[in-house]
């Protein structure tokens, strides 16, 4: 089994995100610095062992081509925009992504930083989120976010490509998508009604019974199976991040891994479009998709030693 990045992991407390584009004939020195990754973050990490630093690299479809001319994994594909009746989760532009996380945020900018010079002028960046853990480990509207995210063996079995396509095993499928919260209109509301639009209670975090769950709420739409009811499953790694002054946004930066991306395209159909159709999740009524990509983060033997 071929190594997978470094994905799971404790809840860390902080995490960078880079969205980047590769500039035309850049993909060579991109091609480098993807090569180089295991070493910086083997440089970084030793300064700090305890902080627990990752850097996943993600590759997107059609950076892909340009990158490699052999094989690409047979899922990879671009984001999909959604359109709802009410709410739209839009597809914007995005060749790599960065997933930076430690429990210390000097690493994660350290590593930032080198991988940025590293990159140089063969990328622009899109967007760069930092993302931090709020109160108790929860998200900024109050809630306990990654609850219900498998563990141990589960876990991998649900994020990393395995037999079914061979040549790029212990790779893993990345879907991200940045959400800005209206707050006032959040902190409008009591906490029953904020515990409805999740399913689940504030401050203890226990998931309602189906008989009182409102069909509409995010936990009642982001549960799937598959055609033998077997629940299909992601791992999600969600951060707050904002600005506090004037009308900067704030709010969520949603990352799921998935071994296949469907299975998170399936649960943003629900979200998205509803179900059934027009029954849509009640916490899009507050937080409003800006952005939408999709990766694939290749095993760190892929990495280590990049295909023609
Ligand atoms: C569950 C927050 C977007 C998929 C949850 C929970 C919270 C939450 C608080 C309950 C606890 C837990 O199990 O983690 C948010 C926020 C989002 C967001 C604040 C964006 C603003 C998404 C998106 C997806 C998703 C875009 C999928 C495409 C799930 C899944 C669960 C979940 C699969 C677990 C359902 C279960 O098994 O009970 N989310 N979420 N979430 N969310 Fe989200």
């Amino acid at each position: 089994m071929a190594t997978g990045q470094i994905i799971l992991t404790r809840k860390l407390r902080y995490a960078i995100f880079l969205v980047l584009t590769i500039n035309e004939g850049g993909e060579e020195q991109v091609r480098e610095t993807l090569e180089g990754l295991s070493g910086r973050l083997r440089t970084v990490s030793s300064r700090n062992p305890d902080a627990a630093l990752a850097a996943v690299a993600g590759i997107g479809s059609a950076a892909w081509d340009r990158l490699f001319a052999g094989p690409r994994p047979k899922l990879l594909r671009p984001f999909t925009e959604l359109k709802g009746d009410v709410h739209t989760a839009p597809a914007t532009p995005g060749d790599l992504l960065l997933h930076i996380k430690s429990d210390e945020m000097d690493m994660c900018y350290e590593v930032g930083q080198i991988l940025t010079n590293d990159f140089g002028d063969a990328v622009s960046t899109v967007e760069e989120i930092h993302g931090f853990r709020y109160f108790d480990l929860r998200d900024l509207t109050g809630f306990v976010d990654g609850t219900e995210n498998p563990t141990g063996d589960e876990a991998l079995e649900a994020i990393l490509v395995d037999g079914e396509d061979p040549g790029f095993r212990g790779g893993s499928y990345v879907t991200i998508q940045r959400y800005v919260t209206d707050f006032d209109s959040w902190t409008s509301l009591s906490v029953g009604e904020q515990e409805d639009v999740f399913g689940r209670s504030k401050a203890e975090n226990i998931e309602m019974d189906d008989d009182v769950k409102p069909s509409n709420a995010h936990i009642a739409l982001n549960v799937i199976e598959d055609a033998d009811g077997n629940e299909l499953e992601i791992v999600r790694d969600n951060m707050p991040y904002g600005q506090i002054s004037g009308s900067g946004d704030k709010g969520t930066f949603f990352i799921a891994y998935s071994k296949d991306p469907d299975i998170t395209g399936q649960m943003l159909e629900k979200m998205f479009l509803g179900d059934p159709i027009g029954n849509y999740d009640r916490l899009l009524d507050f937080t409003t998709a800006v952005t939408g990509n999709e990766y694939f983060a290749p095993s760190v033997d892929f990495l280590d030693e990049l295909p023609p």
